[in-house]
């Protein structure tokens, strides 16, 4: 086998574990379903392990492996807290034809919205990256960042079909945290979903 040359890059925030378990059990309930049922190649609607959600600063796509120090220096220079953070209420992604079930990231200092510009910047610098290499812009315009911790794939159009009304969603738990560290994630894709494999984290140093 060939070495990989490239390896699919993402910096997020992991929501601490508690707060990932009750996410990750208010989607079985909003989708009516029971614990350990929700993985399997062939769903048309794919519960994420808790373990497996995460909040996502930067999609950075496919880079050079050789890129992956500069891309933790990067990650290390921007390593500013951003104080407390919100559960808010369900999000479709995207909102006309979704194929995400995420709960919004209410972010009242700002503090996400910084981290996320400043690492573009820091991206840009260390390996000349910008959000259009990881398919985050629609004809070179940069989408608005909107934080969100995504728990339900969906095969596009799966939530019409599969009778998930859109309005009928339980309340969100009522959750707040304080993220400590940034993640620099690879992503290892597979039939039955991805994996995640923390490569570098930096603690967020209250600014
Ligand atoms: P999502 O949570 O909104 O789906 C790893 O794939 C992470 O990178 C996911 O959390 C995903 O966000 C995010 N991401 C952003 N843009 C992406 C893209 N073009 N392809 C795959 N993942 C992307």
């Amino acid at each position: 086998m060939p070495r990989d040359t490239k390896a699919r890059l993402f910096v997020a925030i992991d929501p601490p574990a508690q707060a990932r378990e009750q996410l990750a059990a208010w989607a079985r309930a909003a989708l009516g379903r029971r614990r350990g049922e929700g993985a399997g190649a062939n769903r048309p609607l794919r519960l994420l392990d808790s373990e497996l959600l995460h909040l996502t600063l930067c999609f950075l796509g496919a880079r050079p492996i050789e890129e992956i120090d500069a891309v933790t220096a990067a990650i290390e220079e921007c390593a500013v807290g951003v104080g407390e953070v919100s559960i808010g209420a369900p999000l479709w992604l995207p909102p006309r034809r979704p194929r995400v079930l995420a709960v919004e990231v209410h972010d009242p200092t700002g503090g996400l919205t910084r981290l996320h510009d400043s690492l573009i910047a820091a991206l840009a610098v260390a390996v000349g990256w910008t959000p259009a290499d990881g398919g985050g812009s629609s004809g070179g315009r940069r989408r608005r960042f909107r934080p969100h911790i995504t728990l339900v794939r969906m095969r596009e159009g799966a939530a019409g079909r599969m009778g998930v009304d859109r309005r009928e969603l339980p309340p969100t738990p009522a959750l707040a945290f304080t993220p400590g560290e940034l993640v620099l994630y690879r992503s290892w894709l597979a039939p039955d979903g991805a994996s995640y494999e923390a490569l570098a984290r930096a603690t967020l140093v209250p600014g």
